[in-house]
């Protein structure tokens, strides 16, 4: 039949044809005109229609046959071509592995990260367990177990952002000092490193969304000299010199006594500067003995186990070792900033 000869001949031009294509654009061409809209192949499928139905079965099948090999052949040629290209690259491309990469190229620690990093392994080696919990808390983990009831005032100062559902963004990483006194069984040592958001006005020193390392101890005759020895310890190492602590009456539900710690200037060295605002002390830490209500709230009897708490502020620390006066640089992605945290 005529049609089977014409399709015989455009399979054997075709299979002389497409290999000898150089570059996969002339592929693409030759794909074309071979089985493409307006193809010798697509022309033949229209004249189907006027074949009776033993030839158009024959003739049909044969179309579908070679234009199923065609296509074979010229995924194949396509593989062919761009292997050829890649073997090109590599021997004419000379490829050093030694040669450090650009170095504008290379990404660098957040001054954050870094001091959360160095942060828990002066802890770790202290024998504390790192622990983590979620940005998006319940009121309960967040509020209620640490003793701040519905109408609690103490929680006018840590306004923050709902969900539908009533969840919300955590304030502090004291919600992870709940999470922790439900999982682990005391005695323990934990620190929580995380991001804490607020409803805050953001200006030099205030952002909405900040990080806190959060510390808790839980064990038997623990007290306030073991809370001053284990933050002394840990600026001292932070700082890499010795450094001279103090502690004042500070408010929070979930401790009793509360204290703020805070450190001598290290700019001026206690006499007063515009850093601690001419007092000799910054202000860092806020910390205390673990109130009993918390660990009743959590099934612990507080007549056999005590404990300390601390939340440090990271920001803060990041901004006093590194000499840092906005902190909304941390959050502001801007690579002037960020790029002089290197190695
Ligand atoms: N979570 C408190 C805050 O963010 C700080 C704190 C932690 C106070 C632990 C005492 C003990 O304000």
């Amino acid at each position: 039949m005529e049609l089977i000869q014409e399709l015989e001949k455009i399979y054997q031009q075709a299979f002389t044809s497409i290999p000898k294509a150089q570059t996969e654009n002339e592929l693409d061409n030759l794909k074309n005109a071979f089985i493409g809209k307006k193809s010798s192949l697509s022309n033949i499928t229209k004249k189907l229609g006027s074949l009776n139905v033993e030839e158009k079965k024959l003739v049909g099948q044969k179309v579908n046959e070679i234009s199923r090999s065609i296509e074979e052949l010229v995924y194949t040629t396509r593989e062919k071509l761009q292997n050829a290209e890649i073997e090109q690259q590599i021997s004419t491309e000379i490829f050093d592995i030694l040669r450090p990469l650009p170095s504008k190229r290379r990404g660098t620690l957040h001054p954050i990260t870094r001091i959360q990093m160095e942060v828990e392994d002066i802890f770790v080696s202290m024998g504390f367990q790192v622990m983590d919990g979620p940005e998006i808390e319940t009121d309960y983990n967040n509020f209620q177990a640490l003793n701040f009831s519905d109408d609690h005032p103490a929680r006018d100062m840590q306004d923050t952002f709902y969900t539908d559902d009533g969840n919300l963004l955590r304030t502090h990483t004291s919600a992870i000092q709940v999470r922790a006194l439900k999982v682990l069984t005391p005695p323990f040592k934990i620190i929580a490193p995380g991001r804490v958001f607020r409803y805050e006005e953001v200006d030099a020193s205030h952002e909405n969304t900040f990080n806190q390392v959060e510390g808790m101890v839980v064990g038997q005759d623990i007290s306030i000299a073991h809370l001053i020895y284990t933050m002394e310890e840990l600026l001292n190492q932070i700082f890499g010199k010795k450094m001279t602590v103090r502690l004042r009456p500070g408010y929070f539900p979930f401790v009793e006594p509360g204290f703020e710690l805070d450190f001598q200037c290290l700019v001026c060295g206690g006499k007063g500067c515009s850093v601690c605002k001419h007092s000799g002390w910054v202000e860092l830490l806020p910390c205390g003995l673990i109130h009993p209500n918390v660990l009743k709230f959590s099934g612990l009897d507080p007549s056999v186990w005590t404990g300390f708490a601390f939340g440090l502020g990271l920001d803060r620390l990041v901004m006093m070792r590194y000499g840092i006066n906005d902190i909304r640089y941390f959050n502001s992605s801007n690579l002037r900033f960020l790029n002089q945290f290197q190695g």
